[in-house]
């Protein structure tokens, strides 16, 4: 197997292991062609053999299972459209900055994806009534800079959000089998969930009594503030809400007349119901036309046409509201690992 796998078209952030993400300016889509979806890997790849390979479920159930490829492929299937995002999306913009990969906008991508749900699987193994929570490891694994040994990547869920009826196994992604770099041959699609929670090169589950204390459980994908303290310890679960600009790009200079502003929007929870641009700064808003249907998991676009007559600078801003009546704020929720960044997108152009 490849080891060392580079995708041209993506935005490089880092390339081994490989991390790169998706240039929003290429939006023309709602589902992202899979040469654009972005990529975030811990580690460098594994090796994936399939004439070996199978899905476990073990742990605190009755009926250990081990599932072969054709056995997943002969189950009920659902499909979905799920955006994934990546909990460091934006993290660039953080002031001040945070440690970590410097994503700019697009740690985020959207695709199809089909398979089996796993509730289908775990009451095949008839799970425990003392079971509290699920582990998924990838078969990716290596070592980490804050402390000694190797590991695998492992994520855990909840016994009831791994019980929910859209968490799933996927095993397409747009209609073909998933791609190796996105988690061939099997990988879990938590809907809603930043993209931490999907994990790729899925071979073993382990239902477990207890709280999963894995690295990437309680050290990563946390929400720290300073102070450290536990209370101050959250956490990270579903998207937040979030609107981009694909185009125009920052410091752009444009032509006066019409010009197009244009975007994605997305919320894990509560669905996005507006999204609203600024040319002024935000002294005054305009709604922005969606150019898609509300679907539950998947990010949204939406355009809006600015019809420029005069020469000059413009601060152009978005923001979205959801159902909620919750709305974007203009100041960044800072945090230790740099998670979660959904301020206000601010962009300046110039009109000759
Ligand atoms: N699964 C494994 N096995 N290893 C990983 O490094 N990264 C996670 C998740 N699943 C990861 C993983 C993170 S942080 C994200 S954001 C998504 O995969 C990215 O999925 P993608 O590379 O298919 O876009």
């Amino acid at each position: 197997m490849v080891k060392l796998l580079y995708s041209p078209h993506l935005i490089t952030r880092r390339i081994m292991p490989e991390n790169q993400e998706f240039p929003m300016l290429a939006l023309s889509s709602r589902v992202t062609p899979e040469h654009l979806f972005y990529i975030r890997n811990h580690f460098p790849y594994p090796n994936v053999d399939m004439r070996t390979w199978g899905l476990s479920i073990e742990g605190c159930v009755n009926k250990p299972i081990h599932f072969r490829y054709h056995d997943l492929l002969k189950m009920p299937q659902v499909t979905l459209p799920v955006t994934l995002e990546c909990v460091g999306d934006k993290r660039s913009f953080f002031q001040p900055k945070t440690r970590g990969e410097q994503w700019g906008l697009g740690a985020i991508s959207h695709a199809v994806w089909t398979g089996v749900r796993l509730q289908d699987l775990l009451y095949a193994a008839e799970v425990r009534r003392n079971a509290r929570e699920v582990t998924f490891e990838g078969m990716d694994k290596g070592v980490r800079t804050d402390m000694p040994g190797v590991f695998s990547y492992t994520r855990s869920l909840s016994l009831e959000q791994a019980l929910h009826p859209d968490t799933i196994v996927a095993l397409y992604m747009n209609g073909k089998p998933l791609p190796f770099r996105h988690g061939y041959p099997a990988r879990l699609i938590v809907p809603g969930w930043y993209g931490m929670a999907s994990v790729k090169w899925l071979h073993r589950i382990v239902v477990i009594e207890e709280h999963f204390q894995g690295p990437f459980q309680v050290v990563d994908y946390v929400f720290d503030r300073k102070p450290l303290t536990p209370s101050a310890s959250e956490p990270v679960t579903t998207i937040r809400l979030n609107s981009t600009i694909a185009g125009p790009t920052d410091q752009e200079v444009l032509a006066k007349g019409e010009n197009w502003v244009w975007g994605i929007a997305i919320s894990g929870s509560d669905p996005v119901v507006l999204v609203e641009i600024s040319t002024d700064n935000g002294n005054t808003w305009h709604a922005a036309t969606w150019l898609e249907q509300q679907e539950t998991y998947s990010w949204r676009r939406w355009c809006w046409k600015w019809t420029v007559t005069e020469s000059g600078t413009y601060d152009i801003k978005v923001r979205a509201k959801d159902a909620a009546g919750n709305t974007q704020s203009e100041m960044a929720d800072w945090n230790v690992k740099g998670y979660g960044y959904n301020a206000i997108q601010h962009i300046r152009v110039y009109v000759d």
